[in-house]
């Protein structure tokens, strides 16, 4: 599947060029975009040439290594360093992902890193994640519940609770909300200011599927909107690219389905 590699601000000339030394034992090339708004000039291409046997095997090793020891300047998100956070998630040849869950050796010739397509750039490889954690604070993602509270914990069966975490462990409950899906949905890329996109549908009926919530026809009322749910067209780019293997094209199909049980 073919992405964007580059956001949409941009016109991107070739930048610098940082050669490997001599003496590397496994050089490969990394075409990284780079904007700096301060600099008030276009975006452009740096590329880094790094021994891979001293940076580590993942991409994000790699990036690691370029700002540690041949680039301070380059600017990216990153915390876990093992798929758990989203941070560190981007667009790599093509295709979103999380660059500390890749290996360099997944990939032939050049590796061209860019920002998450579709999104607003605040420099380098970050996008700007307001208007999309708007929209999750939106579809109100905690427990809703009317009933007296239970002396202890809101207590659930295995079968339930197997509703948010999957058999396999791939149930809405495992998203990090990275945004790989959403910025690869071209509904999202042209309607992202009121349709909520694959990221923040998911996590709706993370909710709408807890059975501890007492707010599902709320919920349900509030995403009943041409724009909010039904911009979805199920072209599946996001189940595709989800780094952690989830399904948001199905969640989404779940609430349509619902959708149309409760008018029946
Ligand atoms: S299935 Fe829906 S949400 Fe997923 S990429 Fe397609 S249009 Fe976007
Ligand atoms: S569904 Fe997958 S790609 Fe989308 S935000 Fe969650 S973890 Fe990331
Ligand atoms: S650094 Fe946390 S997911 Fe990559």
């Amino acid at each position: 599947m073919v992405q964007l590699t580059l956001p949409k601000n941009s016109k991107v000339k070739e930048g610098k060029n940082h050669e490997a030394p001599k003496d590397a034992k496994k050089p490969r090339t990394f075409r990284v975009y780079r904007w700096n708004p301060d600099d008030k000039e276009n975006p452009r291409i740096d590329s880094y040439e790094v021994d891979i046997a001293k940076s580590g095997p993942m991409v994000l090793d790699a990036l690691i290594y370029i700002k540690n020891e041949i680039d301070a300047s380059l600017t990216f998100r990153r915390s876990c360093r093992e798929g758990v956070c989203g941070s560190c998630a981007m667009n790599i040849n093509g295709m979103n992902t999380l660059a500390c869950t890749r290996h360099v050796d997944d990939y032939k010739g050049d590796i061209k890193i860019s920002p998450l397509p579709h999104m607003p750039v605040m420099k380098d490889l970050v996008p700007d994640l307001t208007h999309v954690y708007a929209q999750y604070n939106a579809i109100e993602p905690w427990m809703k519940t009317e009933s007296p509270a239970p002396s202890r914990e809101h207590l659930q069966s295995a079968k339930d609770a197997n509703l948010l975490n999957g058999d396999d462990g791939k149930g809405p409950a495992a998203c990090i909300l990275c945004f790989c899906c959403s910025t690869s949905c071209p509904s999202y890329w042209w309607n992202g200011d009121r349709f909520l996109g694959p990221a923040i549908l998911l996590q709706a009926y993370r909710w709408i599927a807890d059975t501890r919530d007492e707010a599902t026809g709320e919920r349900l009322d509030q995403l009943e909107d041409p724009f909010r749910l039904y911009r979805c067209h199920t072209i599946m780019n996001c189940t595709n690219t989800c780094p952690k293997g989830l399904n948001p094209a199905k969640a989404i199909a779940e609430i349509k389905k619902l959708m149309i049980e409760r008018k029946a």
